[in-house]
């Protein structure tokens, strides 16, 4: 089949990828000129474990184009994707802008039928709205499909290759049966295609998200009482977990959840029950305690350090939202960075993958180590703030030799407590013991 995404971001680049891996004929349409050269070239403008390989391997047997025209792209094919970002607006709500520009350009472009799949995560109505859009601008018809995306990053291209599910929200028959030949691929290995209305599909992603948003957090407020009581959240996690109605993945206490899809969507779906007079209070709380999570050592560490923060130098590992990506979107580490130099700390950070994105926001604010344990040298703490598998299993003696005090503030729970006590470490994590 032939395939226009528009918007190349993570979704659109990895879904056209693994479409066109699928043996799709794939047209991504991007208004950046820049970005579109470089894919031609070969150049992944993301960081996705599998992405480069599978990218290149497709632009080389001509599966997967890229074109800055949408016309072109649009008279190729039957199927249009858009995958066009739908950043909060001031007020939380998620911005249509970008689908609804692109919508009415289809609609005033195509000259046959269409199926235009929505696939950016989008409030509830949203495909009625490119339906409308799209109507205004043409007589020909045209059917407009959900299909939220639910890949990670760091797991995108496994993830869009092994879905747990395809949703699927359609109205009509003919788009139905497009859809299902397009996953048959992914879906004959026994995944569910699950059909629906467009609106619950719709909701189906804020749902998801959500709900696993409130998971985490839940577990993080379940960890701090831990502290309170003396209970330990990791027993406590494999008790729940266990329970196969509870399951033991996203119950991992941290400092918060980040990045460009939970944050956005929790305030997004608040936002749009607002409109209907509807209070999600569950989500509200769920926001509120994140907040305050994400930040929760600061006030460990300036206890430590008896309230004085002028002048101590803190080593900090890991910037990004969560391992295995580049992305800083609403990382913690940036929020705790924040208040720490506010404090008049000096902080070395270290994370190869990352790095780039939180120089261009902090620039020389901060320094750059090159590798994790020079980031120690003459350090005062060391704060944990992504769980870089490199960071699971170091060599505390070299960390105890290079620092100024052994204290390790952290936030992703790298190590059983024992690793750091037999070392002779002050270890501060969540929900657990502080070894002393
Ligand atoms: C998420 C959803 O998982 C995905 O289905 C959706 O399409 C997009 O949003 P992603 O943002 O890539 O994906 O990250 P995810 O791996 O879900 O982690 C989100 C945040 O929760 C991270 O900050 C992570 O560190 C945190 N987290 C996750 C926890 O704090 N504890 C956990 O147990 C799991």
């Amino acid at each position: 089949m032939n395939i226009t995404i528009v918007g190349t971001g993570y979704v659109g680049l990895v879904t056209g990828t693994t479409l066109a891996e699928m043996g799709n004929s794939v047209y991504c349409v991007d208004i950046d000129e820049k970005k579109v050269e470089g894919m031609k070239q070969g150049i992944v403008p993301i960081y996705e474990p599998n992405l480069e390989e599978m990218f290149l391997r497709n632009i080389q047997a001509n599966r997967l184009f890229f074109t800055t025209n949408l016309k072109e792209a649009l008279d190729k094919s039957e199927v249009i994707y858009l995958a066009l970002p739908t950043p909060p607006g001031e007020d939380g709500s998620a911005d249509l802008s970008y689908v609804l520009k692109v919508a009415g350009d289809i609609g005033a472009m195509m000259t046959e039928y269409k199926v235009v799949v929505n696939k950016s995560t989008v409030p509830v109505g949203t495909a009625d709205k490119v339906r409308e859009t799209i109507a205004a601008k043409t007589d020909i018809p045209f059917d407009v499909v959900s299909n939220p995306e639910f890949l990670r990053e760091g797991f995108a291209v496994e993830d869009s290759m092994n879905p747990a599910r395809v949703v699927v929200g359609a109205s009509s028959q003919k788009a139905r049966d497009i859809m299902a030949d397009i996953y048959q691929p992914f879906t004959n290995t026994g995944v569910p295609i699950i059909f629906m209305d467009e609106k619950s599909s719709e909701l189906t992603k804020y749902a998801a998200n959500s709900f696993l948003a409130v998971k985490i957090t839940f577990m993080n407020e379940i960890a701090n009482y831990c502290e309170k009581v003396g209970a330990d959240v990791d027993k406590v996690r494999l008790g729940m977990g266990s329970d196969d109605r509870i399951g033991h993945r996203f119950l991992f206490p941290g400092i918060g959840y980040g990045g460009s899809c939970f944050p956005k969507d929790v305030k997004a779906l608040i936002k749009s029950g607002k409109q209907e007079d509807f209070n999600f209070k569950i989500l509200e709380a769920t926001e509120s305690v994140n907040q305050q999570q994400k930040v929760i050592l600061v006030s460990e560490i300036e206890k430590y350090f008896d309230g004085i923060l002028t002048g101590k130098k803190i080593a900090v590992w890991g910037l990004a939202f969560k391992a295995n990506t580049d992305d800083i979107r609403e990382a913690s580490s940036l929020d705790n960075i924040k208040i720490l130099l506010e404090k008049g700390a000096e902080i070395v950070a270290y994370d190869a993958i990352a790095e780039e994105n939180v120089r261009k926001i902090l620039g020389d604010k901060i320094s750059y180590a090159k590798d994790m344990y020079s980031a120690l040298d003459g350090a005062d703490c060391l704060f944990i703030a992504t769980e870089w598998p490199e960071f699971k299993n170091p060599n505390f003696k070299m960390m105890a030799e290079r620092m100024n005090h052994r204290a390790i503030f952290d936030g992703r729970n790298m190590f059983p407590l024992e690793l750091p006590e037999s070392n002779g470490f002050f270890y501060k994590s969540i929900g657990r013991r502080t070894v002393k």
